[in-house]
């Protein structure tokens, strides 16, 4: 096992332990070999690939202090707001399953019937082997759900914003986005060959100076921002977007993977929130694997817009049509959604329960709204790790966040809530991590701890 010599190397090695691979997209360093290797060794070994020493000495560095590795984790049922690992019963703070719709009996009931009509597979690109009637079903209803002329579902909500934005865009056009925007958003601006400019976090100021600055220099301008925001549970000011938007001729898309079911009184989403008309916005983009407990993702917009991406997306053309029951899945969750807005103001219930009670007891929520997504910042990688590793024994399920997935400083365990957690399971569960934390914050450092287990 490769051991860090020192405590220090330990902690380096902890505070990058952790990567949320679906947080934001880190400048790939420059591989460190650009040369031919010597005759006798090959490039052609997996384990020389940069960045994997890297992952095996921080794996090995948590395997010292004791940590279990949060990740990958294998759910023995359901996961919701509880789930069961290892045979034994934890509260579950890890799911999108915002409204508890997976496994609703309408939910599965839809998919079984698919399956028994369409079996599990489209086959082929919907190009090619052609359309089922629930992928049109599917798409009628989120275009019906943001008012837009249509709709096209895809199999991944990261290929989605991927393709979509690689279509829309080249080289002479400029997107512009919220520096916390999702890795499919900044990974489809690359593929796009766009100029890529980003804009302090929540701040239409700070895009405003962007664009006096530098719309001019381009062609066609992308604006993209997201709903409620995945790490910090925060929700933009959609109005002055639009108004942004349209004073400086940009297109605004809006990614509400986590807005959806969420926000607004119903759930509808961003636009219901900020109480703004869903016409306002050019590119409604979403995720079907959130609140909708399917998989795949979409994008609702004018018909040109539509009809282009189905005729040129490389992410819908060379790719296969959706799964039959995880379309039909998708629609029956948003119809239960939208019949049952009760679920929605459970899971506010919950949420500001949650955040009401973190604030009680003095932790750091960020700016988050209390609703979906609530972070406890602890400022530090290994207070994180570690947090989590004690709160996973005290029966809570809830990952850590480090760097670089948000900065050092702002390290933390993000709770996702649901409407199905109850008012007690809450109550106990913050009561516990503010245990923990003190008992972390004022026992022997975490440095101290680690030296005394390696006997130094
Ligand atoms: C804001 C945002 N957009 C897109 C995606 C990608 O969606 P999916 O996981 O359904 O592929 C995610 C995933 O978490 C997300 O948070």
């Amino acid at each position: 096992m490769t051991q860090p010599s020192r405590p220090q190397d330990g902690r380096a090695a902890l505070a990058s332990f952790v990567t949320n691979r679906l947080g934001r997209t880190q400048a790939r360093p420059a591989p460190a070999e650009t040369k031919a290797p010597p005759a006798n060794e090959s490039a052609q070994d997996f384990e020389k690939l940069t960045g994997y020493r890297e992952l095996r000495l921080q794996r090995s560095a948590a395997d010292l202090i004791g940590l279990g590795n949060p990740f990958f984790r294998v759910h023995e049922t359901r996961a919701g707001a509880q789930t069961r690992i290892g045979g034994e019963a934890f509260s579950n703070y890890s799911s999108y399953d915002y409204l508890g719709l997976n496994g609703h009996p309408a939910v599965s009931g839809a998919a079984r019937k698919a399956i028994e009509a369409f079996g599990t597979s489209a086959s082929a690109s919907r190009i090619v082997a052609g359309e089922r009637p629930g992928h049109l079903k599917l798409e009628r209803a989120l275009a019906a759900h943001y008012g837009t002329d249509g709709c096209v579902i895809m199999v991944s909500g990261h290929a989605t914003n991927v393709t979509a934005i690689g279509a829309i865009l080249e080289a002479p056009d400029v997107i512009f986005h919220d520096a916390l925007i999702h890795n499919s958003v900044v990974t489809g601006a690359q593929l796009s060959g766009a100029q890529r400019r980003s804009f302090a976090h929540n701040d239409p100021a700070a895009l405003e100076k962007l664009l006096e600055a530098t719309r001019h220099e381009h062609r066609r301008a992308l604006i993209v921002i997201e709903g409620l925001y995945s790490m910090d549970g925060d929700a933009p000011d959609l109005a002055a977007f639009v108004e942004l938007k349209r004073r400086y001729d940009c297109w605004l898309m809006v990614d509400d993977a986590h807005g959806l079911g969420v926000l607004g009184r119903t759930g509808a989403g961003l636009h219901e929130h900020c109480g703004v008309d869903a016409s306002d916005v050019d590119i409604w983009m979403g995720t079907l694997s959130k609140t909708l407990s399917s998989c795949g993702g979409y994008i609702c917009g004018p018909s040109a817009l539509i009809e282009y991406l189905k005729c040129t997306a490389g992410g819908f053309v060379y790719s296969v049509g959706m799964s039959p029951p995880l379309a039909a899945a998708a629609e029956a969750a948003l119809s239960v959604m939208q019949a049952e807005p009760e679920r929605v103001e459970r899971l506010r219930r919950n949420g500001n329960q949650f955040l009401a009670l973190a604030k009680k007891h003095g932790l750091n929520t960020g700016s988050s709204l209390g609703l979906a997504v609530i972070p406890i910042i602890v400022g530090d990688s290994l207070k994180a790790v570690t947090l989590s590793d004690r709160l996973f024994k005290r029966g809570i399920n809830v990952q850590p966040i480090i760097h670089p997935a948000v900065p050092e400083r702002s390290s933390r365990l993000r709770f996702f809530m649901t409407s199905e957690h109850t008012p007690e399971q809450i109550a106990q569960t913050v009561t516990t991590v503010a245990e923990e934390l003190s008992a972390l914050e004022t026992g022997a450092t975490l440095i101290e701890q680690l030296m005394a287990r390696r006997g130094a």
